[in-house]
């Protein structure tokens, strides 16, 4: 991206090592549970957060993950962040092990972050042009480059820097806020910018504007997105494909308007037709998901959502249905449902049976 901005430095990107083809993120087996105690007695208890989540994000593409709160989406952004240890599983940026072939200190200029909390990354005693300007000098850019860099990105998300450079962050709105916090992030010159819910805490209006800019960014700055909101209507409008999360674990995967068309999974037909249309002719009398609402403390065994959903038979409590390719076009699904042969009596027959 240095060629767009001749007359200002930034920090080299991270190197493309792969070429289009190689995925810019795969996550294999992410895990991460958290000991807690129960109320009853203080009983030793596990938060299955993140358990066994694996997916890819191709260079370009904007991935959207959605569920419940508590559902793990956070966990999930933070473990690839490296901003905790995760139990298991591979992290693997543009073919390289992070920690190996890439240093913990290039991948956190590759990957960046920007929060639902607008003030949560920035500094309340450094003015906006300071708080963009801190990173590329802790990667050594000179104070001078810093400072214009810091002008430059204001200007790109749309704040002027004569008017906003010297401010603090108290003296301006959340969703200017938000636009430092994009600038900030793109500071480092990152290729994956990782956005959790950071839309969310914004007025309808002013979330629009920021999308608007998020997806003007993406285009100029060639960046890829693992956007992450409970907001269904916001996932579908940014996303090219989509996880949707339950309890700790990735039920359904694909194309967002497969998934959102065709969705394979109970949950996901759950979640969707929760989700309030803006449509009045589309507003269905679709009841709420019943049952427990989701704990992720001890969840149950088998599929984890069988304690709610409606289709649920014996074998659905016996063992984990797996993530299962439905098509061509990478729709995978976990459930009993949907795999051919599983046993469930709304399966489809194996393809040899089908003849
Ligand atoms: N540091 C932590 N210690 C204990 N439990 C945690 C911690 N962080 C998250 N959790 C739990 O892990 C689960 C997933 O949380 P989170 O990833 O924040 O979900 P989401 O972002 O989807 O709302 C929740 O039950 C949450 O309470
Ligand atoms: S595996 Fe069984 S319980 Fe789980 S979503 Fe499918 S039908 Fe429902
Ligand atoms: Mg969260």
């Amino acid at each position: 991206m240095s060629q767009m901005h001749s007359h200002v430095d930034m920090l080299a990107p991270v190197e493309d090592v792969g070429g289009a083809a190689q995925p810019l993120l795969q996550v294999k087996g992410l895990t991460k549970h958290f000991p807690v105690r129960g109320e009853l007695f203080g009983a030793r208890k596990t938060v299955r957060a993140v358990d066994n989540v694996s997916f890819s994000i191709a260079k370009g593409e904007t991935v959207g993950i959605v569920g419940e709160s508590g559902c793990g989406k956070s966990t999930t952004a933070r473990l690839l962040m490296h901003l905790m240890k995760r139990d298991s599983g591979e992290i693997i940026y543009d073919g390289m092990q992070v920690g190996r072939a890439l240093s913990l200190r290039e991948l956190r200029r590759g990957m960046q972050m920007v929060f639902q909390d607008s003030y949560a990354s920035l500094n309340p005693r450094l003015t906006i042009e300071e708080s963009i300007a801190f990173g590329p000098k802790v990667h050594g850019m000179a104070d001078a480059a810093a400072r214009a860099l810091a002008r430059e990105l204001l200007g790109k998300v749309g704040l002027r820097p004569e008017n906003f450079a010297n401010r603090y962050p108290h003296e301006i709105s959340g969703g200017q806020r938000q636009r430092v916090n994009i600038a900030r992030a793109l500071a480092l010159s990152p290729r994956l910018v990782i956005l959790d819910e950071a839309v969310s805490a914004l007025d309808k209006s002013v979330e629009a504007q920021v999308l608007n800019l998020l997806a003007d960014l993406k285009r100029e700055f060639g960046l890829t997105y693992l956007f992450i909101s409970h907001d269904l209507n916001v996932v579908r409008y940014i996303s090219d494909r989509v996880l949707v999360m339950y309890l700790g674990e990735v039920v359904e995967l694909g194309p967002v308007d497969k998934v959102w068309d065709a969705p394979a999974h109970p949950y996901t037909r759950a979640l969707l037709a929760a989700m309030p249309s803006s449509d009045p002719d589309k507003r269905t009398e679709v009841p709420p998901i019943s049952g427990d609402p989701p704990n992720p403390i001890d969840p149950p065994p088998g599929c984890r959502f069988h304690t709610r959903c409606p289709f649920a038979e014996p074998l659905c409590a016996k063992a984990t249905p797996q993530l299962t390719t439905l098509d061509s076009t990478g729709h995978q699904a976990a459930c009993y449902m949907a795999i051919p042969g599983s046993g469930h009596s709304r399966a489809p027959a194996r393809e040899e049976e089908a003849a």
